[in-house]
């Protein structure tokens, strides 16, 4: 059994972030969306994994690296351009050589792993085996028809109603899925879809089995979503004071402090994560928040909200909330002059003032 991890992509949707990184790279609870699913395979067995890339490669090479940290062995198969999921699969056909396997979206954390799932497709020996989940919005997603326990119709973002059963990030697949990827064309925006890939496979007769997710699952390709993600991670932590905190300064509930934080002054609201190196000066960090390492929190008040490293927040009149703040960004209350708001933000960047 093998698996499959998809990092390459475009990533419109976390524009101005992917602009200068892989959304698969950004930290929810300060580790990178992608280690959760590299974990996922692990605890699940699969231990020969192979993680496509496009044009951020470099980086996620760079982050990832051999796999030794996990006691998998990784390599990496490069897609010319993101022409569809089906696509991904094609191009890594040498590396899967006809074995089973566990297909991931790099940018999805399933809460309870897919041991189950893993468990279940090897049992039953079906041709495909499909994550679902029930969504208020299905319009928004892949959809799958059933009758009884058997995929009989897919849907990419239908316009009318067919069900409330959005596929999530995590199939199986057996050999076939290299006959159906190649049978399809590519759909109306170009890409080589896998709802289409295993159309085929239930058209053809195949079996392919429903598989219903029962704790919460988040695609963290948009803001709000890598918000949620966040919140749900961060309720689970454990306390850990590792830095310094003077006697002004309050901690309350979950808060993880890496080491050499330094926190005056202020109070800290859990569920935290404050990366190493990171101060917290005269100020409140409040829940769900998750600050890298190396920022300087100055005289603000942030909640909900991400901080990437190596960034400074000074002075800010108003509480920061439901936030995502890049990589070395600078945000203060200017010295003097009238009361004006200055900016220098780039493309596509997103800015709510009251
Ligand atoms: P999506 O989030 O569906 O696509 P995207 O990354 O292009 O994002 P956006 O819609 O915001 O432009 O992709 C899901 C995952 O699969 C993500 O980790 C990127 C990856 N992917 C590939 O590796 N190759 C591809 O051809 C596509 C379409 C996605």
């Amino acid at each position: 059994m093998k698996g499959l991890i998809l990092s390459g992509g475009k990533g419109t949707r976390l524009r101005p972030l992917t602009f200068t990184q892989a959304k698969q790279l950004v930290p929810v609870a300060n580790k990178p969306v992608l280690f959760y699913g590299i974990e996922a395979l692990k605890q699940a067995g699969i231990k020969d994994i192979g993680i496509v890339v496009g044009d951020t490669k470099e980086e996620i090479r760079r982050a990832v690296g051999d796999g030794r940290r996990w006691g998998v062995r990784i390599v990496y198969i490069e897609q010319e351009a993101p022409l569809g999921l089906a696509h991904a699969v094609l191009i890594a056909e040498d590396f899967l050589d006809n074995e089973p396997f566990v297909m991931y979206l790099g940018d999805n954390i399933l809460k309870s792993g897919i041991d189950s799932l893993v468990d279940e497709f090897i049992r039953k020996k079906p041709n495909s085996l499909i994550l679902l989940t029930e969504v208020p919005n299905p319009e928004m997603f892949g959809v799958a028809e059933l009758h009884g326990d058997r995929v009989v119709r897919l849907v990419e973002k239908p316009k009318k109603f067919i069900s409330n059963l959005a596929l999530v990030g995590v199939y199986m697949f057996d050999y076939l899925i290299f006959e159906a990827a190649k049978s399809i064309k590519p759909s109306g925006r170009n890409e080589l879809e896998i709802t289409d890939a295993i159309q085929y496979l239930v058209d053809k007769g195949y079996e392919v089995q429903p598989h219903l997710v029962t704790g919460w699952w988040k695609d963290t390709g948009k803001l709000d979503d890598i918000l949620e993600a966040n919140r749900l991670i961060l309720e689970s932590i454990k306390g850990d004071v590792k830095g310094e905190v003077d006697k002004k300064s309050k901690i309350n509930g979950e808060v993880v402090l890496e080491g050499g934080t330094v926190v005056k002054n202020s109070v800290i609201r859990g569920p935290a994560i404050i990366g190493k190196g990171t101060k917290i000066i005269d100020s409140y960090i409040g829940p769900f928040t998750s600050i890298q390492e190396d920022c300087r929190i100055i005289k603000t008040e942030i909640e909900h909200s991400i901080v990437l490293r190596g960034s400074e927040i000074r002075d800010v009149g108003s509480r920061i909330d439901e936030s995502l703040i890049g990589r070395d960004v600078k945000i203060f209350k200017g010295d003097c002059g009238p009361s004006v708001y200055r900016f220098m933000v780039g493309d596509q960047s997103e800015i709510s003032i009251k």
